[in-house]
């Protein structure tokens, strides 16, 4: 479609689309085009699109791609105060933006991005939002850069990422607390000028302040940012934060957004997992040869002889495979064992616990993969435990030659990136 734009007009952009610039300029995200350049935009993303000149744009519409005149600038004149002010900070300064699901926290930093990337910066982008992961794939708080202006987040360059397990941090808040510490580490460790931090949009109850307030005092940001569609929508947060000396900074959010339903959110999810495992194929680990976390699979050893003498109580010659630890004994059976008999065997062999988990269990649970130094190297899918060698059978990106640990997620999810369900034996 042949489309004519004014000098000095903002127009929504939705995806999938492509734009040719034909003649003139337009500006998306701060980031600058011109004549003969094309942009892209993907579908379930928006964008805003200033021409600071009269313009010709030839523009292809994909899946539910469409673009609309706005009579309102869609870049709110406060986001460019606040470019203002980040132009003007040393190095290694931290900014934490936190707002309501939507309300445009990611396309603030995109924006800050560019503009920082512009004027000189070198920019860390720390995605500690877990469930609609932009840098990294989903369960992962990740580390990225930019190395040219960019429109959407996910087109950062990928510098590192900490697995979480889970897409959403409930009931692992200390996880999502350090994985994005532990990124902070790293940009500082890469030199960044600006550290830009997006969270997650869980703003409310109980859990919601308990993790922005402990993030806030481990991370200790230059800056906290606040986008708020509505007056006050915030103020529980900033009551808890604001005893404690932290510089705020207000913004309002975009007059216009896309807001993206639940079902809308899971698929984003899948497409990302889906590009993580573009380039996967199957390795075979064996337990034995690598650390593992977050989980009680491969942290024990063969079962002693009072634990063996107890098992063959209750299951005669057929003891199943079984690990014994200090705290815990794991039994793998394959169907789970009633509870009563379970206890029974706690209670005798004086341990804190008995995980007891079936092969299906294990089966698609998500995993994750780093080297010596904690460096992320790609999720993976378990596609089949032998209890026999202790090898497991995974479908992952990750570089064999430098694996040194497996993480334990909490989810399943197939090698097509739907997820399965919950896995939470040993959830915390
Ligand atoms: N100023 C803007 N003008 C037009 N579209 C925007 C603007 N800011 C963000 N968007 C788009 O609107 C959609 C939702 O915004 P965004 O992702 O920034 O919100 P969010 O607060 O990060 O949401 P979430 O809580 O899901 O992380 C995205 O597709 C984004 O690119
Ligand atoms: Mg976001």
């Amino acid at each position: 479609m042949y489309v004519e734009l004014d000098k000095d007009s903002w127009s929504f952009l939705s995806g999938e689309l492509w734009i040719e610039i034909l003649d003139g300029e337009i500006e998306v995200f701060g980031a600058k085009y011109s004549k003969g350049e094309t942009i892209y935009l993907p579908e379930h993303r928006a964008a805003p699109l200033y021409s600071p000149t009269k313009c010709k744009l030839n523009i292809t519409f994909g899946n539910e791609g469409f673009i609309s005149e706005s009579k309102d600038p869609l870049i709110p004149e406060s986001w460019n105060c606040l470019f203002s002010l980040l132009e003007k900070t040393n190095s290694g300064y931290k900014v934490m933006v936190i707002g309501n699901v939507d309300t445009g926290k990611t396309g603030l930093i995109t924006y800050l991005a560019n503009k920082l990337f512009l004027s000189g910066k070198k920019i860390g982008l720390i995605d500690a939002d877990t469930g609609q992961s932009d840098i990294g794939p989903p369960t992962t708080i990740g580390l990225g850069t930019i190395e040219h202006p960019i429109i959407h987040l996910s087109e950062a360059i990928l510098l590192d990422a900490f697995f979480v397990g889970n897409v959403t941090p409930a009931g692992i808040l200390q996880r999502s607390i350090i994985g994005t510490l532990e990124m902070i580490r790293r940009a500082i460790e890469y030199g960044m000028d600006i550290i830009l931090i997006d969270t997650t949009g869980w703003v409310c109850d109980r859990w919601g302040r308990e993790l922005k307030m402990l993030k806030y005092l481990a991370v200790h940001p230059d800056l906290v940012v606040f986008i708020e569609k509505r007056e006050d929508e915030l103020l529980h947060l900033k009551r808890a934060l604001e005893g404690y000396g932290a510089e705020f900074f207000h913004v309002e959010s975009p007059p216009r957004v896309k807001m993206r339903p639940r079902e809308e959110r899971r698929e984003i999810r899948a497409e990302m997992f889906r590009k993580e495992f573009e380039d996967a194929r199957e390795i075979v680990v064996s337990l034995d040869s690598l650390g593992v976390s977050y989980g009680f699979l491969g942290t024990g050893k063969e079962p002693s002889e009072t634990a063996l003498n107890i098992l063959s109580e209750f299951f005669g010659e057929d003891i199943p495979y079984v690990e014994e630890s200090e705290d815990a004994l794991l039994i793998l059976t394959d169907h789970k064992v009633h509870g009563s008999i379970l206890e029974e065997i706690r209670r005798r062999l004086n341990k804190r616990e008995i995980i007891n988990i079936t092969p299906n269990d294990i089966k698609h649970l998500l995993v994750a993969f780093t080297d010596f130094n904690g460096r992320f190297l790609g999720l993976g899918v378990i596609l089949d435990f032998d209890i026999k060698t202790k090898k497991l059978l995974v479908w992952t990106r990750a570089r064999l030659d430098i694996l040194a640990n497996i993480q334990f997620g909490h989810i399943k999810i197939n090698i097509n990136g739907e997820e399965e369900g919950k896995f939470n034996p040993w959830l915390i």
